[in-house]
C-alpha cells in the first residue's frame, strides 16, 4: 500500500487535499494523471453499461434533493453506524473497528454503542434554521427512483430497463481512512435496473453479477483477489432480499469493493407514499400496471481506482554489471490501455531541431486522438522507465533516421517489442493497437 501511495503522490495520481494548510483529514485530490485515470474508468463504465446496451439510459441529477427524499428512503432514520467513544480522551470509533486500546491515549474503557447518522447536513440560503436544512446525497441511487416516471415518460424505455448515474456522494464517516478506501466525499457509479416482479428477479440478479465480473476484467482488477460474499439476512440492509458484496484483498484486509442488491419495490413504493404521486409503470403493449422491482449493482469509483492501482502495480528487478546484481527495482503499472492516463509518450532521442521538429509535428497530429506526454530530457532508458511507472502503453522515439525514412520506433510497454512505423501510418497503428 505504501508503495502505491508513494507512487500516487510522486507521479501526480493522488495527493493529500489542502496540503499547504496541513491538509484536511482524509481528503485526497486527484492530480493530473489521477484525473485522467478516473475519467477513463468512468468513460469505460458508461460505454459498457450505457452506450453499448439498448436497455439503459443515463441520468445526471442534482446533488441536493428535497429532504423528503431522505425521509422516504429512510436514510434520516436508518442510515446509521454504531459509534463508541473512548471514555478518557473522547475519540470516537465505529463499533466494528473499536480497538482494544485507544491509539490516542491508551484508554481501554469505551462507552456503550450509540447510533450515529451518516448524512452530511447543510443549510440552503442565509438563515441556518430547520426549514432550510438540506443534505448532501449519501448515494446517487435515490434520484433514479425519484425521476423514474419522468424518465419513462420522456424516453421510449420499456421495462426491463435500467438507469445509470455517476456522481459524488457524501457520508459523515466516523473513521475514514486507508487512503481512498473510506472517504467522506467519494464518487459512485450506480445502476437501478427496473424489472417486472413477475419476471423472476433471480435471473436478472445473476445476469448483473456476471456483468460485474466482466467489468473487473475490463478494468484490470485482479480476479484472484476478488471474493463474492453472500450477505446473510441479518447483515444485509432491511430492504434487500438478496445482497452480494464483491470484496477485494486490500493490503489492510478483505473488504467491500462493490455491491449487488435486489431492492424489491422498496424505494418506488416509499416515494409513492411520501409524495402522493403514482409511481407505477404501465406497460404500453400489455397495459399491465405495477410498481417495478429493482436490481441494483453499485460501484465506488475511488475504490475502483485503488483496486486497479493495487492490481496493476508490478515490480521487476533490473540486473546489470559483472555480478549481475540487482541494481534497481523497476515499477510498471500494467493498466489496461483503455484506462491508462497517457496513451503515448513522444521521446526524441536528442534535443536537436532535426529531431524535435518532427516530434512536435507528431505530437500535434496524435493529440487530436489521445492524451500524450512529450519529453526531451534524460537518457532514453530513464524516460522509458518513467512512462512504465505511470502505465503508458506506447512510447515513440524519434531518431536520426526519422528524417530519412519518415518513420519512428514504437515501443510496447508490456511486450517491449519495438516496431518501426511510418509517421503517416501512426494514427492507424494506434487506432488498431489502443482500440480506444
Ligand atoms: N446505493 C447503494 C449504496 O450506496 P453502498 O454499499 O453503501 O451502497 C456503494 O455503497 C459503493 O460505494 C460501495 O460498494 C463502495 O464502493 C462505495 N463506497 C461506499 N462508502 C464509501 C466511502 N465512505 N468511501 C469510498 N467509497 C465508498
Amino acid at each position: 500500500m505504501d508503495k502505491v501511495i508513494s507512487l500516487s503522490k510522486r507521479r501526480g495520481f493522488i495527493f493529500p487535499g489542502s496540503e499547504i494548510y496541513g491538509g484536511l483529514a482524509n481528503s485526497w485530490d486527484y492530480g493530473p494523471l489521477g484525473v485522467e485515470l478516473k475519467n477513463n474508468i468512468k468513460k469505460l463504465w458508461w460505454k459498457m453499461f450505457v452506450q453499448e446496451r439498448f436497455d439503459m439510459v443515463g441520468l445526471d441529477a442534482a446533488l441536493l434533493m428535497n429532504p423528503k427524499v431522505w425521509e422516504a428512503s429512510t436514510h434520516l432514520t436508518t442510515f446509521n453506524d454504531p459509534l463508541v467513544e473512548c471514555k478518557k480522551c473522547h475519540t470516537r470509533y465505529r463499533e466494528d473497528q473499536k480497538p482494544d486500546e485507544c491509539p490516542v491515549c491508551g484508554g481501554t474503557v469505551f462507552t456503550e454503542a450509540k447510533q450515529f447518522n451518516l448524512m452530511l447536513k447543510t443549510f440552503l440560503g442565509p438563515a441556518e434554521e430547520k426549514a432550510n436544512i438540506a443534505y448532501l446525497r449519501p448515494e446517487t441511487a435515490q434520484a433514479m427512483f425519484v425521476d423514474f416516471k419522468q424518465i419513462v415518460e420522456s424516453s421510449s424505455m420499456r421495462v426491463p430497463f435500467g438507469v445509470a448515474q455517476i456522481g459524488k456522494a457524501f457520508r459523515n464517516e466516523i473513521t475514514p481512512g486507508n487512503f481512498i478506501f473510506r472517504l467522506r466525499e467519494f464518487e459512485q457509479m450506480e445502476i437501478e435496473y427496473f424489472i417486472n416482479p413477475s419476471d423472476g428477479w433471480e435471473k436478472h440478479f445473476d445476469i448483473w453479477l456476471d456483468q460485474m465480473r466482466i467489468w473487473l476484467d475490463r478494468v484490470g482488477i485482479d480476479r484472484k483477489k476478488i471474493h463474492e460474499v453472500e450477505i446473510s439476512e441479518e447483515d444485509r440492509a432491511f430492504y434487500s432480499k438478496r445482497t452480494i458484496d464483491i470484496e477485494f484483498d486490500y493490503p489492510f484486509g478483505q473488504k467491500e469493493l462493490y455491491g449487488l442488491a435486489y431492492r424489491t419495490d422498496f424505494d418506488l413504493s416509499n416515494h409513492e407514499k411520501m409524495s402522493g404521486k403514482n409511481m407505477k409503470y404501465r406497460d404500453p403493449i400489455t397495459n399491465e400496471e405495477y410498481l417495478p422491482h429493482v436490481i441494483e449493482p453499485t460501484w465506488g469509483v475511488d475504490r475502483t481506482v485503488l483496486a486497479v492501482l493495487l492490481s496493476c502495480y508490478t515490480e521487476t528487478e533490473a540486473r546489470s554489471g559483472k555480478d549481475d546484481a540487482v541494481h534497481e527495482t523497476e515499477v510498471t503499472l500494467r493498466l489496461p490501455k483503455e484506462i491508462a492516463p497517457i496513451k503515448i509518450a513522444i521521446l526524441p532521442l536528442s534535443k536537436k531541431e532535426e529531431l524535435t521538429g518532427p516530434a512536435i509535428e507528431i505530437r500535434s497530429m496524435l493529440s487530436k486522438h489521445w492524451m500524450l506526454e512529450y519529453h526531451t530530457s534524460g537518457s532514453i532508458g530513464k524516460r522509458y522507465r518513467r512512462q512504465d511507472e505511470i502505465g503508458t502503453p506506447y512510447c515513440i522515439t524519434v531518431d536520426f533516421e526519422t528524417a530519412n525514412d519518415k518513420s519512428v520506433t514504437v515501443r510496447d510497454r508490456d511486450t517491449m517489442k519495438q516496431d518501426r512505423v511510418k509517421i503517416s501510418e501512426l494514427v492507424n497503428y494506434f487506432k488498431e493497437n489502443l482500440n480506444c
